[in-house]
């Protein structure tokens, strides 16, 4: 296809309850994905056999492309692993110097970022918020809240790529835990430097 050939515009409904669409189908990720990362192990084990759901994400294909935009909606479900919350994997994009916006449609939580020299930042999801991911930072997903979805819109460089493996195998320096019925951002006991 020529650069100049027409190409039809797209449209996409995502709900604003469940952050789900009626036409596309999102990726899942389940406990037994991401054991590993929770600092309670037992605790993990034991979800694990349930296989419960923690998050789900649309990967809509855009061409991975500079001038392109990928985009869609994550759902971080509620849930605790021993005290820690459900989060996301998190991820540093593939090429580093690239940013992403959240926009947060429903639920509680935060956005963890970290960048490779160690600085470490996180933000606070709530309903009409949006937070803007530096370039450089990885980025998870956490929701703080008992009862609802953490729903958010991202957006992102086409191009940008996912580098999973770095996170997966030193996590979060910080991580996110209920203390005395709220969240508290503590030092991650399973940090590999
Ligand atoms: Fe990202």
């Amino acid at each position: 296809m020529s650069a100049t050939a027409p190409r039809p515009a797209v449209v996409t409904d995502f709900s604003l309850v469940t952050g789900l669409s009626q036409t596309k189908k999102p990726l899942q990720r389940r406990i037994s994905a991401m054991a590993g990362m929770y600092a309670d192990q037992e605790a993990a084990r034991r979800l694990a056999e349930e296989d419960v759901l923690v998050y789900e994400f649309f990967d809509m294909g855009v061409p991975q492309s500079s001038g392109e935009v990928a985009y869609g909606t994550s759902i971080t479900y509620p849930g605790k692993v021993g005290d820690e919350y459900f989060m996301t994997k998190g991820h540093f994009h593939s090429v580093l110097d690239t940013a992403e916006i959240y926009y947060c449609l429903r639920g509680r939580g935060l956005m963890m970022m970290e960048n490779p020299e160690g600085d470490v930042q996180w933000e606070e999801f709530t309903p009409g918020q949006g937070v803007y991911v530096p370039g450089r930072y990885a980025h998870r997903s956490i929701n703080t809240s008992p009862d609802e979805p953490l729903i958010t819109f991202f957006a992102f460089p086409g191009h940008a790529g996912h580098d999973y493996g770095t996170i997966e195998s030193k996590g979060f320096r910080k991580i996110v835990v209920e203390r005395d019925g709220a969240p508290a951002v503590v030092d991650n006991p399973k940090w590999a430097q």
